[in-house]
């Protein structure tokens, strides 16, 4: 599904600022993977996304979406396979445009868009799908987005990355800047349309309980490299004490030994 071969990206290479944001990363996903991913601030877990997404340049590897070899297309047009969310709810929408706009606006995502052609055909479709939300927002079709409240910004972002199913969704932190409850509703959503549209996930979150909660993998990463990938029994055994300790005492060589497959 998803395939990365010894990706390394170097940020200002050749000077003294020269970072290595991800080195040697090899990893496979399958089609309706969902992995949760954990590491310290710097671990090159938002690079990853970024490089998957297009928006930076590896410098060395091979990115492949099924089986597709992706590492030199550009991003606009990965993008219409692969959705994403970020932390801020104020990215991924429009805020002058309706809720009606901004969802016409993914609907049409890779297609040429005009908004005068905008029919109300799918009208009851984004009805449907914001009930599905459960937030009040399937009567508000004509209120500007900039209206919403966070949570409700992210989820309609969620639903607009999802409306037409990507062969991948990254979430990075997309529920840290919400409050937790609103976070946990956000993310049982996510989990919820990811789950019905078996949409291969990637998530980034800070927190050792969700990371263990959602999908069916955790990947620790650590100083641009993934030092563990956990899943299948071990993970159904581990518990969220166990987590941290490996997340925050491990070594490559350690987790090597004990986990990477
Ligand atoms: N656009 C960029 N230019 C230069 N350095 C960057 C850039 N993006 C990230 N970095 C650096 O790469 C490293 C990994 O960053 P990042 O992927 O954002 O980590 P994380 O998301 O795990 O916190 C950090 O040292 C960061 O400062
Ligand atoms: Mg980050």
């Amino acid at each position: 599904m998803l395939e990365l071969k010894d990706l390394s990206v170097v940020f200002y290479k050749g000077t003294v600022n020269e970072k290595v944001a991800l080195s040697h990363v090899n990893l496979k996903l399958e089609a309706g993977d969902f992995v949760t991913i954990i590491g310290s601030n710097g671990a090159g877990k938002s690079t990853l996304f970024q490089t998957i997404s297009g928006a930076v340049e590896s410098d060395s590897g091979q990115i492949l979406l099924n089986g597709k070899d992706i590492t030199f297309e550009p991003e606009y047009k990965r993008a219409r396979h692969i959705g994403r969310l970020f932390q801020d709810p104020l990215k991924g929408t429009a805020p002058h445009m309706t809720i009606e706009e901004n969802l016409h606006l993914s609907n049409q995502r890779g297609k040429h868009f005009s908004l005068s052609l905008m029919s109300h055909k799918y009208r009851t479709l984004f009805q449907e799908s914001l009930k599905e939300l459960d937030l009040g927002l399937e009567n508000r079709l004509d209120m500007k987005v900039g209206l919403l409240s966070g949570g409700q910004r992210q989820a309609l972002t969620l639903l607009m990355a999802t409306l037409v199913t990507p062969d991948l969704l990254l979430l990075d932190e997309h529920t840290a800047a919400l409050d937790p409850k609103t976070a946990q509703k956000v993310l049982q959503l996510s989990d919820k349309i990811v789950k019905e549209h078996h949409i291969t996930t990637m998530m980034i979150t800070h927190n050792m309980e969700d990371a263990l909660k959602y999908g069916n993998k955790t990947m620790i990463m650590k100083d641009g490299q993934i030092i563990a990938l956990i899943e299948g029994e071990e993970r159904k055994k581990m518990t969220v004490e166990q987590l941290i300790h490996l997340y925050s005492s491990s070594t490559k060589e350690y987790t090597d030994r004990v986990f990477l497959k």
